[in-house]
């Protein structure tokens, strides 16, 4: 058995990742987050009651499970600890949390940096949440970011007074409100004093545990082509969500790493700018939007829709080594009469499956779509794969086929029970 398993999103976020880790936490003892900040948003349905993570790994949700913070991830304090109280009034434990010393803070300069870049960009805006994830990323490869042990240090005041100094005059220089240090610091002490009992050497942490035998669940946030170096630059995050960002981010080794988990849904959809070949910009993609409830669980923003397309999926397989492919939102995709799915792109009178983020090349591109019989029915008590209909098989069978990794999830619906595991 391996010792740690890792949860990677394949397309633009929001595959449904939360609920594979909320699965899998069962299994293990540790979840861990590497990368991102709190523009993730993972949704856990549990006896009607939905939960939604930003911050602290969704694997919280099994008593048993402990939860880190990895080195890798950019914390707002604010809403950490607003995450921990909502969890903590929800009678869900805290005592399990860990932090890393050397996460960085997301302050407010962040967020305003954040959202003044975006009015700069006008029309190429790249749809940012607006959380201050691109910034703090740039103050951490800057060196001038705030670290966690930082934060909760007497140095804290001093450093941060530099900061604020410094994107003062920024903001200045645009016409923009400036910042006064003494009331940021005042606050933000007052979070670091509240925070301050869950910040550990979480490198040590992990390996003692491995050490310990213990089973770790590296839990991923955005996704493959959201990457900043893989994705489709620059409409992505600031962070390396493929498996990279899960050793750089949490100090494990490649070599104790085993199943890695791709999540992706039977349809496609994405939140924010840049280029979606499948995009059904139509009445087909308000289906789908509508019947997946596909609407941002940290922005509320309504979802681009469109179908699945294997191949940026094979790209994405590549890329991280994925050994294994959880599909959600079958039940979704299976209330069409018709379903399409990508398995090529004409480019220059020419049929290739080979991806590529250069965005001319995508925008050259059109795609090849297979067109498979939907109406799969209510599957949502469906437990085994061979008792799914028919339909539902030839169209999962294609995707494994197409993509040579074997289908090891298949979801039926939103809530925590609804699942095949194969
Ligand atoms: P994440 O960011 O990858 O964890 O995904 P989100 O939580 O942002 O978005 C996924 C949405 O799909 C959530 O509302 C989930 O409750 C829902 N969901 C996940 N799996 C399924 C499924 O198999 N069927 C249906 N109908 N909904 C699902
Ligand atoms: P989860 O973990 C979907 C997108 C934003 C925007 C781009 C850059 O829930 O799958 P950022 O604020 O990160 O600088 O925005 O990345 N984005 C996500 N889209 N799910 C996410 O996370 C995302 N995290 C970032 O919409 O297009
Ligand atoms: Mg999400």
């Amino acid at each position: 058995m391996s010792k740690v398993d890792v949860v990677l999103g394949t397309f633009f976020g929001d595959e449904g990742k939360g609920k594979i880790i909320d699965y899998l936490a069962t299994k293990s003892d540790v979840a861990v987050r590497c990368s991102g900040g709190n523009n993730a948003g993972h949704t856990i349905n549990v006896n009607g009651k939905k939960y939604a993570f930003h911050l602290i790994p969704s694997g919280i949700l099994n008593s048993n499970t402990k939860a880190v913070i990895g080195n890798g991830v950019v914390i707002d304090p604010k809403v950490l600890i607003e995450e921990i109280n909502e969890l903590k009034a929800n009678g869900i434990s805290v005592e399990n949390l860990y932090i890393s010393t050397k996460a960085h803070i997301i302050l407010p300069y962040h967020i305003m940096m954040d959202k003044l870049l975006e009015a700069n960009r006008g029309s190429n805006k790249i749809g940012t949440t607006a959380r201050g994830i691109g910034p703090a990323y740039c103050d951490k490869y800057e060196r001038c970011g705030i670290r966690v042990e930082d934060f909760i240090s007497p140095e804290f005041s001093k450093l941060a007074r530099i900061n604020i100094a410094n994107k003062n005059k920024v903001f200045e220089s645009y016409g923009y409100e400036t910042l006064n240090a003494d009331s940021v610091i005042q606050e933000y002490e007052e979070y670091a004093r509240i925070l301050k009992p869950y910040v550990v050497d979480t490198v040590n942490l992990l390996h003692d545990y491995l050490d310990e035998g213990k089973k770790i669940l590296c839990e991923g946030a955005q996704a493959t082509l959201l990457d900043i170096d893989f994705g489709t630059y620059p409409f992505v995050t600031s962070s390396n969500p493929t498996i990279g960002g899960i050793c750089t981010g949490s100090g494990l080794g490649a070599k104790d790493i085993g199943e890695v988990y791709g999540v992706l849904k039977a349809y496609a959809s994405k939140v924010g700018e840049g280029p979606f070949l499948t995009e059904q910009d139509n009445e087909i993609g308000d289906t789908i939007r509508e019947l997946g409830h596909e609407y941002g669980t940290t922005t509320k923003r309504p979802r681009r829709c469109g179908w699945l397309d294997l191949v940026a999926l094979k790209y994405v397989v590549r890329i991280n080594g994925i050994t294994g492919l959880a599909i959600n939102h079958v039940d979704t995709i299976g209330k069409l009469p018709k379903i399409k799915v990508c398995v090529g792109y004409e480019h220059n009178g020419e049929v290739t499956t080979h991806y590529s983020t250069n965005l001319d090349y995508i925008n050259e591109c059109s795609p090849i779509y297979e067109e498979f019989d939907g109406n799969f029915g209510d599957i949502s008590n469906v437990k085994s794969r061979n008792d799914l209909p028919e339909n539902a098989k030839v169209y999962l069978n294609r995707i494994e086929e197409f993509v040579g990794v074997p289908v090891k999830f298949i979801g039926t619906g939103a809530g925590r029970e609804e699942m095949i595991i194969c």
